[in-house]
This record gives C-alpha cells, sequence and structure tokens, in this order.
C-alpha cells in the first residue's frame, strides 16, 4: 500500500528556488501585518510558479494517477519564532474528495525541519480514513483531530530534513501537524495543492466540515 507521504531529494533547482524565496521575502517585508498563511501567493508573488517545471509536472501525474489534473492553490505558510504549532489534521477532512483524487507538494524556501516547523507525518498508508474532527482555536486552522483521539493512535511518526530543492509530498488523507518554529529565525513553506480533473465530493462530509469551520470562525470572532 502506498504511503500517505514521501521525500523528494533536490527535486527543484536550488538556485530557482532561491531566486523564488528573495520575492517571497519582498513580499513578506512589504507585509504590514504578517499573517501564517496566504492562499493562492501566485497573485502577490507570481515566480513561484516557474517552480512548476516539466519533471514536477510528471511526478504530480504519476501521484494522482491521471496527467488530467489541474493545480487548486499554491499555499504560503509562514512560521516565526515561538509560533503555535500546527495542531494535526487532515487536509481531506476539508476537501472532501477521494484520496487518491489530490496531492501536495511542501517545497520549503529555507532549511526546514520539524524543530523550526516543518510537518510531521505519521506513517499511515494514502487511504487511511478520515477521523472526526474538531473546531480549533488557532487562526486559519478551523478543523483539528481532537486530542485524546490523536494520542491514541500511537502510529510512529517521520519528520525530514529539507536542504534547498528537497520537498515532500503528502495525500490528502495524511495526518500531520507542526511543532511550531523553536528557533530565532523564521521559517516558511510553499504548498502547492493538485486535484485530478475528475473528483468525487462527498456531500455529508462537506457538510461536516462546513459545520466546524463555522464554528471554528465563532469561537474566533464572537
Ligand atoms: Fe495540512
Amino acid at each position: 500500500m502506498k504511503s500517505s507521504h514521501g521525500f523528494l531529494k533536490r527535486i527543484f533547482k536550488p538556485e530557482l528556488i532561491m531566486e523564488v524565496e528573495r520575492d517571497l521575502c519582498e513580499f513578506i517585508k512589504s507585509e504590514k501585518i504578517l499573517s501564517n498563511y496566504y492562499s493562492q501567493i501566485n497573485k502577490n508573488v507570481p515566480s513561484v510558479e516557474k517552480l512548476l517545471e516539466d519533471n514536477i509536472k510528471e511526478l504530480v501525474s504519476e501521484l494522482v494517477n491521471t496527467k488530467n489534473y489541474h493545480l487548486c492553490n499554491i499555499e504560503f505558510h509562514i512560521q516565526i519564532p515561538n509560533c503555535a504549532p500546527i495542531p494535526p489534521h487532515q487536509d481531506n477532512f476539508y476537501h472532501c474528495v477521494g484520496y487518491s483524487e489530490g496531492v501536495k507538494l511542501l517545497v520549503p524556501t529555507n532549511s526546514l525541519h520539524a524543530n523550526n516547523g516543518g510537518l510531521i507525518y505519521l506513517d499511515i498508508p494514502y487511504d487511511y480514513p478520515i477521523l472526526d474532527h474538531v473546531p480549533s482555536n488557532v487562526p486559519n486552522f478551523s478543523s483539528i483531530i481532537h486530542n485524546d483521539i490523536f494520542k491514541s493512535l500511537e502510529i510512529n511518526t517521520k519528520s525530514y530534513d529539507y536542504k534547498t530543492g528537497d520537498a515532500s509530498y503528502h495525500y490528502l488523507n495524511s495526518i500531520h501537524f507542526s511543532k511550531g518554529n523553536k528557533t530565532n529565525k523564521l521559517s516558511s513553506f510553499l504548498v502547492f495543492r493538485f486535484e485530478a480533473k475528475k473528483i468525487t465530493k462527498d456531500l455529508s462530509a462537506i457538510r461536516k466540515y462546513e459545520e466546524c469551520f463555522n464554528k471554528h470562525q465563532r469561537r474566533l470572532f464572537s
């Protein structure tokens, strides 16, 4: 059975990553209030799209098992020193598609490891079921696996030590989290989300997610 995550050593040209990193740093400097998450960062920093070279497109089509896929989003995650950890979650709790129909590429823009905000993955297969999620108090992470459920899983974890040009992928049912950034230097990574063009949306799962999201919003803003 395929794993829900994997490491991609030197999949990107380091000089291309460094070029994109410069543009992202300029963007960070221009922000008056820095968020921990930017959706569609390519609208502000178009050069991130340069990373989608032919080898990456081929890799994605292998991962989703079709050439008929599209790019849904390019997210930018920023973890400042001592930021809150990313709570354990499964992305498919909110995307609500088949376990093999989408994949995410995590591309660090600096050296990244478990101590400066790198994701930590549970060693589970890519078709692992979606667990119940509860609303969270962490901005931009609406739904999380309840701590009691997470602790009861007792599954081995894996994190990667990324150098410039390295990346990783995870399928949408992967369970992952971060410990936050325990260093005194900001860390950041891009996440490219791809989805097959033919997908099966689970409508009852969408309703469950919307309920959780609304509760999360009410908690943060009321
Ligand atoms: Fe995630």
